[in-house]
């Protein structure tokens, strides 16, 4: 560090003297040359006259005497006596033998001869009346050049070692300025607990410094998460990992009205294990079992009571357990206010644009605001710590974040919204549109599929909300809290835990062609979802028919199945999307089935993951026509099902994961007739461009698999708190420093 200051200090110095040691030795010669000279105007004025009488009685014997006497002074080597032509009348024995008189014009004249510089001085004596006889006097100037040089040499020492004292205590004084600093900084920043009236001050003029870090831990942010989680290798054990080393001793705790493992009763009373059919569940039950924790969710299986402790926990998954799930209890009246009523029809059609109208209750808020008091009290009851990282799960839980965020107030919250976010005019409708944001401002990190729904959300926090957003950062603040905004789009595990039993490719075609009565060479394309409105099911099915219309030699040679697992059948408008679905089908099967061969096959039952990957590579295409959807995990497991390259996607342009699988069939499913086309070409498109998408694909859903998703989020969390605690000692440095400068006492 001294060396920094050192070294150019010392540059700087030597090339000074450098320069400045020959402009001194030049100005020291040119003040002794002139004494020298004054010196020859003295000798001149004390002897001229003698010379003169000397020259006058021709009285050369007196003027050697003079000259000799004069000439024996230290440096005044000789004295001459010239003629105006030049030539030396008389001369003291030391006068220079190639020394020739000077020309009378030039007064003073310094010659360089053999033994060293001399001056010659000429004076005018008195005239006589045949010649005008001059008086030369002769200085030794050897001592003018050894004093210049010693000088010289002197001032070069001198500067040399005045520079380098003057870097020592430069750097010395900035060694223990600095030391200083940091040192208040580090104890203000690490001890965090110890009280502020503990702390030592820092001088005022920290506070821009401290200003400076503030923006640089800010700019630090968001690039450099991304970054850092694009060069791992996302697996179970990176995620664990990170955990361990990022976020050492935090409490992960998950929320989400869906658990899962469902525990259902028999008729004959035994108990049967369903995994549902949720892209929630396929999303975070990997991490769970990665990370361990505990993951709270409603019981809502017929047999769930029954297989909990005394404390409604249950270690998951069964037969190898590595996290607790503790199953919270919903009566029916509030199941019917806050899932059938405020979520899913309330918020569920008002985010996804399909179409179907929003329902908005004020029972039904009531009881949404219940469920999610209630659960936010067993998360506070399930934390061990004042700081857990809770991820909460999707749109039935708008208001927990900022009911838990009240009660722990140091709590991580990440909040993932599974499903898309409308723009503001859209969401503008929702009677309780403050309170959803307001609730959601809770959160700590907050998380959409993609960069256009937070954009959404941005906006329709600017337009109904009194807060501070930040758009570079994508920041809102709201006084209370502080929360980023921004897009992780979610994933599966890779690789899948239902591919590992699965058969090889064409036992899988040869197999479920047999289930479902097909000829051996149909083609086959499969659908999977839940029964639900945004899924464009029934728009699918008019593009089969469009196919067989446009393309009747796929007549009895291709067939669509699809799998549709009921939900929410509570509701009408799932009810008559079933219906509606199950009426195309019979429709489209009537108007194109020929004996023993019908072109849709739809199958209304839930479809364990397994099951639906032996679908998968039972197909030569899948087709996602999502009317709208935050992402879509089926796209994204259909591609890791195909681990022979082989299959075609279509998928919808409105779904999230259109943005990541560009080399899918895009299709906008509100077009029938593109869509039969892009039928056609899936089902004729050459094996080497099949093989090239699916290669493409599959690198993406493998790197950007779930641990990429969850691990981005906790690095985001884990920078986010250490960020929060410097910026907290960094606001009590700012204040202290202000109010010292203002005289004040802390
Ligand atoms: O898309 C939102 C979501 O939570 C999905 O993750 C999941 O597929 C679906 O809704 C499940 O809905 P439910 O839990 O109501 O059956």
């Amino acid at each position: 560090m001294a060396f920094r200051f050192i070294v150019p200090l010392l540059i700087i110095l030597g090339c000074t003297a450098w320069g400045t040691s020959p402009l001194v030795g030049q100005l020291m010669h040119s003040w002794l040359l002139s004494d020298v000279e004054l010196r020859s105007q003295l000798v001149f004025h004390s002897i001229h006259d003698t010379v003169d009488v000397m020259i006058s009685t021709k009285d050369d014997v007196k003027m050697d005497e003079l000259f000799r006497s004069i000439a024996s002074d230290e440096r005044l080597l000789a004295l001459g006596l010239c003629t105006s032509n030049r030539m030396l009348m008389h001369r003291s024995p030391e006068w220079p033998k190639i020394l020739a008189c000077p020309a009378p014009e030039q007064r003073f004249v310094v010659e360089h001869l053999a033994a060293g510089p001399v001056l010659a001085a000429s004076f005018a004596l008195s005239s006589t009346e045949s010649d005008q006889r001059y008086l030369v006097i002769v200085h030794d100037l050897t001592f003018i050049e050894r004093r210049s040089s010693t000088l010289e040499n002197y001032l070069s020492v001198f500067l040399g070692v005045l520079g380098v004292v003057v870097a020592l205590i430069t750097a010395l004084v900035a060694q223990l300025t600095l030391r200083g600093w940091i040192q208040v900084m580090y104890k203000s920043l690490t001890t965090p607990d110890q009280g502020h009236a503990h702390k030592k001050l820092l001088e005022p003029e920290i506070a821009p410094l401290v200003r400076e870090v503030r923006k640089m831990l800010r700019g630090l942010d968001a690039p450099k998460s991304a970054a850092d989680a694009i060069r791992i290798d996302w697996n179970p054990e990176s995620l664990r990992t990170l955990l361990r080393n990022e976020l050492p001793e935090a409490q992960v705790i998950v929320v989400s009205n869906r658990e899962p493992y469902i525990h259902h009763e028999e008729e004959d009373g035994s108990i049967v294990l369903q995994r549902p059919a949720s892209g929630l569940v396929t999303a975070l039950e990997p991490i769970c079992r990665a990370c361990g924790g505990t993951w709270i969710a409603h019981g809502s299986g017929s047999a769930d009571r029954r297989t909990v402790d005394a404390n409604d926990r249950l270690a998951v998954p069964p037969g190898a357990p590595t996290y607790t799930l503790r199953r919270l209890w919903l009566s029916d009246e509030e199941q019917d206010g806050y899932y059938y009523g405020l979520a899913n029809a309330g918020l569920w059609p008002l985010c996804h644009i399909a179409f179907v109208r929003p329902v908005f209750r004020t029972e039904d808020w009531e009881q949404y605001v219940a469920v999610n008091r209630k659960f936010a009290d067993a998360v506070v009851a399930e934390a061990k710590t004042q700081n857990p990282v809770l991820l909460v799960q999707d749109y039935h839980f708008a208001l927990l974040p900022r009911m838990v965020r009240e009660r722990l107030p140091n709590a991580t919250i990440i909040t993932f919204w599974h499903i898309p976010w409308p723009n503001p005019e859209a969401f503008s409708i929702c009677p309780w549109r403050e309170e959803i944001l307001w609730g959601m401002l809770g959160s700590s990190i907050l998380g959409f599929h993609t960069r256009f729904h937070c954009l959404n959300f941005l906006e329709s926090v600017d337009r109904f909300l009194e807060c501070h957003i930040d758009r570079e950062q994508s920041i809102v603040s709201t006084g209370s809290s502080t929360t980023v905004v921004r897009p992780y789009p979610i994933s599966i595990e890779w690789p899948p835990t239902a591919l590992a039993n699965q058969c090889a490719v064409p036992v899988c075609r040869a197999m479920i062609r047999q289930q479902y009565g097909l000829a051996e060479n149909t083609l086959l394309a499969v659908g999977v979802e839940r029964f639900d409105y945004t899924k464009g099911i029934a728009e699918r099915f008019h593009a089969v028919a469009h196919l067989l219309e446009h393309h009747p030699e796929w007549i009895g040679r291709f067939t669509f199945l699809q799998i549709a697992a009921p939900t929410r059948s509570q509701l009408s408008a799932y009810r008559n999307t079933q219906l509606e679905a199950e009426v195309v089908t019979r429709t489209i099967n009537e108007r194109f089935g020929t004996a023993g061969w019908v072109p849709i096959i739809l199958v209304a039952k839930h479809h364990d993951p397994e099951a639906v990957f032996t679908l998968f590579r039972a197909a030569d295409l899948c087709m996602v026509s999502s009317l709208h959807d935050g992402m879509n995990l089926v796209a994204k497991e259909f591609v890791a099902a195909r681990d022979d390259e082989d299959g075609v996607l279509i998928l919808s342009t409105f779904a999230g994961a259109s943005r990541e699988l560009l080399e899918a069939l895009i299709v906008n499913p509100y077009d029938c007739h593109a869509m039969g086309d892009a039928l056609h070409r899936g089902l004729t498109m050459p094996l080497e461009h099949r093989r090239e998408r699916m290669r493409l694909m599959r690198e993406m859903v493998s790197e950007r698999n779930i641990y990429f998703w969850a691990g981005r989020m906790l690095l985001d969390a884990s920078r986010m708190r250490k960020r929060h605690r410097i910026e907290a000692d960094l606001t009590f440095v700012e204040t202290s420093s202000s109010n010292r400068r203002r005289g004040g006492t802390v």
